[in-house]
């Protein structure tokens, strides 16, 4: 909003400009003489009055909105990071503005509040041009530019040209009130994208196994961010729903249960029905063939060969629902099946563009840069998973007018990612620097002796059993501390599944994506460290707080709209301050798509509230009696706004808050 608000002060400072040389003009055609020795008649005079006066009334609007803007509290939280950021950068301009590319370097200050680090990299690029200057003189030059607010509390530079900044009490409880007032609103993104995310994803027939389970809790949590910041997000989960393996599936089917078409087939364990046609189909010719007619019949949509492959699907597609329900997933079935025709027109295209060639009876597509070629089409004529990318990315951008894509998908697949990134750019269906298309990968998830997570016996593990196990255990220390004599059987219920379901995802989103994570039913469900456990009882705890004080939710708005909160002890000040940070977190997040920032801010948050609510009473109670004597409402809001703030990272990360455990 600040420089929307410097372009409408520039263009209302550039109208009065205009006018006044006008009015001049005015002025001297208005001069008879004048007049006449410039030959003007009347009508080019009455031109520029009216001119004038659309000016004048422009200039007046233009000024009126500049009022408005400045007096609106913005719809958004703002992000004190980028604030001062954006400060930096117009100062070191102003004491700069021949040296480019300066990086502005904002970071988070050990001592300060906030650290600009840019002086060092100045003093390097002005010795370059032979100009002396001491990064403690550079710090000063860039201080002086900084424009005097009381958005500061004060600014000093220190060793090597450290420009430390201090935050004004005064604004950070001012934005802690607006926090109250208004709610957790995310910060502001410079334009509404349209983002399709591509997450989950098992496969038809085979066990979904824990790096799906992987993919669907970050592809949720991703999407939530995204949707809360205000993106159009359209989910979609590519399921393996097609290709050779059907073809075996059907023909083994037909074999075991004839009557299917009018009789629906009991395949409770379709792994282990798959297991068999596999089987039947490398060991026997006659079965094989049977099995490529029918993918033939299938992929011309043949109507029985429909039905069977829907029966198949269904069977899987209810055991995926199962989990999704349970972990709270919303999204989109869009299996590879949806993409048959669309893979004939991209390979026909690929083909019009000359970019493909035939080997050895396969179809190819060779990118430079890239050390094995796509397969387009096999020697067989199905496509490939190669094929089906490729359709998809074009219908992605295309079609469904994607101009962010993201692809939650096991680290494993990265050349396959990058194979079929480079086609696509090369093909034309995107350019990089207009569309954002990335490969959101994460690592494999190890069992507690760091190998490939697996059952005793060496089976993958089925997560419908993980889900089990979660709640079982968290019922079990939940009897331990006494809670189901405390508790009603729902409300034990509901704190069994969240405590259960909040953890496994925790765990999974506050490691970094990218490595390896070890799977710990005993380290997730512990109550201490950075844990849902432990996050999920702060939460109850804090918000325990308002309820012990008898605070009604009218008398927090009263407070909120009078006093608000008064920051007088450094604890509460820190704990202000850390309440601010959300925005500057959720921007990060929303650049690398790594979460384990948020967990990490999220932790730092109930530390640094326990370390206020430690030293800073918020009620007090008589000694003897335990009679309430003073509520501090002060003390209550800030409860209330890391209780808010702590509820609003919970949406994101897909944890469901109780009101006890
Ligand atoms: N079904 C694939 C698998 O289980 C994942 C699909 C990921 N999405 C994609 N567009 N390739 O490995």
């Amino acid at each position: 909003m600040a420089d929307e608000v410097a372009i409408l002060t520039a263009r209302a400072i550039q109208a009065e400009a205009e006018i006044a040389t006008l009015e001049a003009e005015i002025a001297q055609l208005q001069d008879p003489a004048r007049l006449l020795a410039n030959g003007i008649v009347s009508p080019q005079l009455e031109v520029l009055r009216t001119e004038n006066a659309k000016l004048k009334f422009q200039a007046t609007h233009l000024e009126r909105n500049i009022a408005r803007e400045q007096a609106r509290t913005p719809d958004y939280m703002v992000s004190i990071n980028q604030i001062v950021t954006d400060m930096f950068t117009l100062a070191i301009g102003q004491a700069y503005p021949d040296l480019d590319d300066i990086p502005v370097l904002i970071q988070k200050g050990k001592f300060a509040d906030y650290q600009c680090n840019s002086a060092m990299s100045i003093c390097q690029k002005l010795k370059a041009q032979g100009v002396k200057a001491s990064p403690q003189q550079i710090g000063n030059a860039i201080k002086d530019q900084i424009p005097q607010v009381d958005f500061f509390e004060k600014l000093e530079v220190a060793g090597p040209g450290f420009i430390n900044v201090y935050l004004s009490k005064s604004y950070i409880a001012q934005q802690v009130n607006n926090l109250l007032r208004d709610g957790v609103r995310p910060p502001r993104v410079m334009a509404r994208r349209r983002v399709v995310i591509d997450f989950s994803s098992p496969n038809i027939a085979k066990e979904m196994h824990v790096g799906h389970l992987r993919s669907t809790i970050i592809g949720e949590s991703i999407s939530r961010l995204l949707e809360w910041v205000g993106h159009d997000v359209l989910r979609l989960n590519h399921l393996g729903d097609w290709g050779t393996q059907f073809g075996m599936l059907i023909a083994h089917l037909k074999d075991k249960f004839p009557n299917y078409l009018t009789v629906s087939p009991p395949i409770s364990d379709l792994q282990a029905f798959y297991k068999e046609s596999k089987v039947l189909f490398d060991s026997d010719e006659e079965f094989k063939k049977r099995a490529y007619s029918a993918v033939v019949k299938l992929q011309s949509r043949d109507p029985d060969h429909m039905k069977a492959w829907n029966l198949i699907c269904d069977v899987s597609r209810n055991e995926f629902k199962k989990v999704y329900d349970r972990l709270g997933v919303t999204i989109v079935e869009r299996g590879e099946s949806f993409y048959q025709d669309l893979m004939q027109d991209v390979v026909r295209d690929l083909d019009d563009k000359g970019l493909t060639e035939m080997d050895d009876g396969r179809k190819i597509m060779f990118v430079e840069g890239q050390k094995v070629p796509l397969t387009l089409v096999k020697s067989d004529g199905g496509f490939t998973y190669d094929t089906s990318d490729m359709a998809a990315v074009r219908h992605r951008l295309h079609a469904e007018k994607g101009d962010w894509l993201i692809y939650v998908v096991d680290a494993g697949q990265g050349t396959h990612f990058d194979l079929f990134f480079a086609a696509a750019q090369k093909a034309g269906y995107y350019n990089p620097n207009l569309k954002r298309v990335e490969h959101v990968a994460f690592g494999v998830v190890l069992g507690e002796d760091k190998k490939k997570f697996k059952t005793r016996s060496g089976d993958t593990v089925r997560l419908v059993d993980l889900l089990d196990e979660g709640i079982a255990r968290t019922q079990q220390k939940l009897i331990e501390k006494g809670r189901d004599k405390e508790l009603t059987a729902e409300e034990l219920r509901l704190a069994q599944e969240a405590v259960a379901y909040g953890c496994i995802k925790y765990a999974d989103l506050s490691h970094n994506r990218c490595n390896d994570y070890v799977f710990s039913f005993d380290k997730m469900l512990d109550d201490r460290g950075n844990t849902a456990a432990y996050l999920l009882y702060a939460y109850t705890r804090i918000r325990s707080i308002a309820r012990a004080a008898k605070v009604t939710p009218e008398q927090l708005k009263m407070t909120i709209a009078k006093e608000g909160v008064s920051l007088e002890d450094e604890k509460e000040l820190k704990l202000a301050k850390c309440i601010l940070r959300l925005s500057e977190v959720i921007l990060k997040c929303l650049d690398d798509l790594l979460l384990h920032s948020l967990c990490d801010y999220l932790y730092e948050l109930s530390t640094t509230f326990t370390e206020f609510y430690d030293k800073c009473y918020c009620i007090e109670k008589d000694r003897d009696t335990g009679v309430i004597v003073k509520v501090n409402m002060s003390r209550i809001l800030l409860c209330e706004a890391t209780a808010n703030v702590i509820a609003a990272c919970f949406h994101i990360l897909g944890i469901t808050p109780v009101q006890k455990m």
